[in-house]
């Protein structure tokens, strides 16, 4: 056990964000925006057909463009080092693996002339025949990578079969989620310059890890590290698509090494965004239950068949939240991937826990009406003593008092459980809850140096990032605190690789990975230096190890609370109302922190009832490629939104106390809406998102 810094009044204080000024009034500058002189702008073409080969590139009439400086093409773009991850092999043969991928670009001088002289090239190619249905009948499925999938795909525990022929309840469905994207308001971009005397590469990246996208792009092109630099100190929002390099970043280092001296602007356009830079695959996930009358789970199974590409394997876990929430004695997890000729999966916040708790708490409702139980009571009855996976007892389990608090701000008692009871004029109306999770994880690798700058004031360094969550303001606070010193004492660096190393803003582990690192160097300075260290004293330290993440089953777990009506003609749906109670330690920034809980809540809502790529499987492209038709909720789709917290700190996860706070809020609210809108219809619905005619019979 690690024992708790002592609170010096800046941790749990509601800051405002420290770049928030800077922000609103357009000063802060974001990837694109770093100011050069004389840039270049790169323009791509993407592939249209979803299998096959380039045959030829045709860029004569590209050429007449004014302004056009140079056109890449798979015959003669600068050849890279490393082209094992097909991701990254930008340009380096002439195989398409789906539909929108890079195959040629143009580099211009300005972005207009780029774009038009795109348009004009022609290419050819051979057409091969492709899949991009994963419900297509004969598709083969198979077990994916252990290492890919980050943990065993497979898991399995007592004599299921037997517990489920012996079970009195049974439960036994199907849910499947679609394709989703992460559409964050700011486009991937990036500015590439190569200097060729002295071989060095820059790159000004909108991305949730600079040191990520420097050991990818050093790999691919084959640079030492310490010659590139990569550089992101704000970023407009990434939900995990921006937690990876991708092919847009090595593309235009294709580019700037075509017109070395000279920085290359590139920023995706939001149709590129839908085939380059990772979505959320979909999701077919059978779960089967047994219970006693009594509601008590004896074996609880989770199959399940998601979307992979040909291009590269991404296996989202979404059956190992079943592994976690409660308690069977028997109990199984599977996942296969169907491997197709589409674009590459990748994070999309809460990846596995967002589709697998949807699943996994719609069918704990369907489990509670099938035992005439209250779904709350429900849960309760299945809470496990230990981890049910690992045997380990829990950091701190508090689901059920998340679930009780939740109901209590909620007015969940006042609720008929009969579905179909209320109706207020020409609206069915339905509350619905469901649980959340996520693990308290913290990465390895992390370090912050901290110099005394004198006169009390200190700088603080690591190469964090912000993607847009409060992780300039909560750092802030967390070094104050941990130096005892006020805010306006300390001045943050993060987002550049000039900065000593840190993890990836993603799992929602940052604050725990970089927080302990700069409480460690604080202890260190001190240690170094004495309790008033001279001006120029400095010190680093890193992340350090925990024994306890051995030792203890570390988690997070939340209620949600929903209420939703249906139009009875038209089969709308409105949610006026979501309420959540997490558990997550200790709170850094209560505002930073609700803004996060609440924008996961609203994008579960979202995923509940909006978020769906049409995937044409003639052509293999996203129909709705475009926040048009792509639908993401406006401020007129959301009611009233509250979040609250446990007051805790988890002295087991890190000496703050604190776990993250970034994906949570999404875990189980789309269950939560999904089940208030059966309890207000009586339709089931088990596939997503709930659109008005699912409503309608
Ligand atoms: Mo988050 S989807 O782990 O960047």
């Amino acid at each position: 056990m690690v024992d708790v810094a002592p609170g010096a009044g800046a941790i749990g204080e509601p800051m405002e964000r420290l770049e928030g000024r800077a922000k609103v009034t357009g000063t802060a500058p974001y990837a694109y925006e770093h100011p050069f002189d004389d840039p270049l702008y790169l323009h791509p073409v993407l592939s249209t057909v979803a299998r096959g080969r380039v045959l030829s590139v045709d860029t004569a009439k590209a050429e007449t463009i004014e302004g056009v400086r140079a056109l890449l093409t798979p015959w003669n773009a600068p050849r890279l080092v490393d082209t094992g991850d097909r991701e990254f092999a930008v340009l380096q043969d002439r195989e398409v693996l789906f539909r929108g991928q890079f195959v040629a670009a143009v580099i211009a001088d300005g972005p207009e002339i780029a774009r038009q002289a795109a348009d004009l090239v022609r290419v050819e190619y051979e057409a091969l025949r492709h899949e991009v249905d994963p419900s297509s009948p004969g598709r083969e499925v198979y077990r994916p990578d252990a290492e890919d999938a980050g943990v065993e795909p497979d898991t399995e525990q007592g004599d299921v079969e037997g517990a489920l022929a012996a079970a009195t309840v049974r439960i036994d469905h199907t849910y499947r989620t679609p394709r989703a994207y992460n559409n964050p308001m700011e486009p991937h971009t990036t500015i590439a310059l190569w200097e060729e005397e002295t071989e060095r590469l820059t790159l000004y990246d909108s991305t949730q890890g600079v040191h990520v996208v420097r050991g990818t792009v050093a790999e691919v092109v084959g640079l030492d590290p310490e010659r590139v630099r990569v550089v992101s100190p704000h970023v407009g929002g990434g939900f995990g698509s921006k937690g990876s390099a991708h092919a847009h970043n090595v593309l235009a280092v294709l580019a700037a090494k075509a017109s070395p001296g000279r920085p290359v602007k590139f920023a995706l356009t939001r149709r590129h965004m839908f085939s380059l830079v990772g979505y959320r695959p979909d999701t077919v996930q059978r779960i089967r239950m047994g219970a006693e009358e009594d509601g008590r789970l004896g074996v609880l199974v989770h199959d399940v068949v998601e979307t992979s590409s040909r291009a590269k394997e991404y296996a989202e876990m979404s059956g190992a939240c079943s592994r976690t929430m409660y308690a069977a004695s028997a109990r199984r997890t599977t996942h296969r991937l169907a491997a197709l000729d589409v674009p590459i999966p990748f994070w999309m916040r809460a990846p596995g826990k967002a589709p697998g708790m949807f699943a996994l708490e719609t069918a704990m409702d369907e489990l509670a009406y099938a035992c005439a139980l209250d779904p709350i009571e429900l849960r309760a009855r299945n809470e496990p003593e230990r981890d049910p996976q690992t045997g380990l007892p829990w950091s701190g389990r508090h689901l059920v008092e998340c679930l009780r608090r939740g109901a209590e701000r909620f007015g969940w008692d006042e609720r008929d459980p009969k579905p179909r009871a209320r109706r207020e004029g020409d609206w069915w109306v339905g509350t619905g809850v469901a649980s959340s999770m996520y693990p308290r994880s913290t990465m390895p690798g992390s370090v912050a140096e901290i110099a005394h700058e004198g006169q009390g004031r200190y700088t603080v360094s690591i190469g964090a990032a912000d993607l847009g969550t409060g992780t300039w303001t909560a750092l802030t606070q967390i070094a104050a605190d941990a130096l005892g010193c006020g805010i306006d004492r300390v001045r943050l660096r993060i987002g550049d690789t000039d900065l000593p190393p840190a993890s990836v803003a993603g799992g929602s582990s940052g604050i725990s990975s970089w927080g302990s690192a700069v409480v460690a160097a604080a202890r260190r300075l001190r240690d170094e230096h004495g309790g008033d260290p001279a001006p120029g004293a400095r010190s680093r330290a890193g992340t350090p190890h925990n024994p306890d993440e051995e030792r203890y089953a570390l988690y997070s777990f939340g209620a949600h609370f929903a209420e939703v009506r249906v139009n009875a003609d038209t089969g709308e749906v409105r949610v006026p109302r979501m309420s959540g109670v997490f558990s997550v330690g200790r709170i850094i920034n209560p505002r930073t922190a609700r803004s996060q809980l609440v924008g996961g809540m609203v994008m579960g809502m979202s995923m509940a009832l909006h978020e769906e790529g049409v995937v044409d499987p003639r052509f293999g492209h996203v129909v709705n490629g475009d926040l048009a038709e792509y639908h993401v909720p406006v401020n007129a789709d959301v009611g009233r939104v509250e979040a609250e917290w446990l007051e805790e700190a988890d002295p087991r996860v890190n000496a703050l106390g604190a776990a993250g706070v970034g994906e949570i809020g999404i875990v189980g609210s789309a269950a939560a809406v999904a089940n208030a809108a059966f309890h207000a219809t009586g339709t089931r619905v088990r596939e997503l998102p709930l659109t008005p005619d699912r409503f309608l019979s």
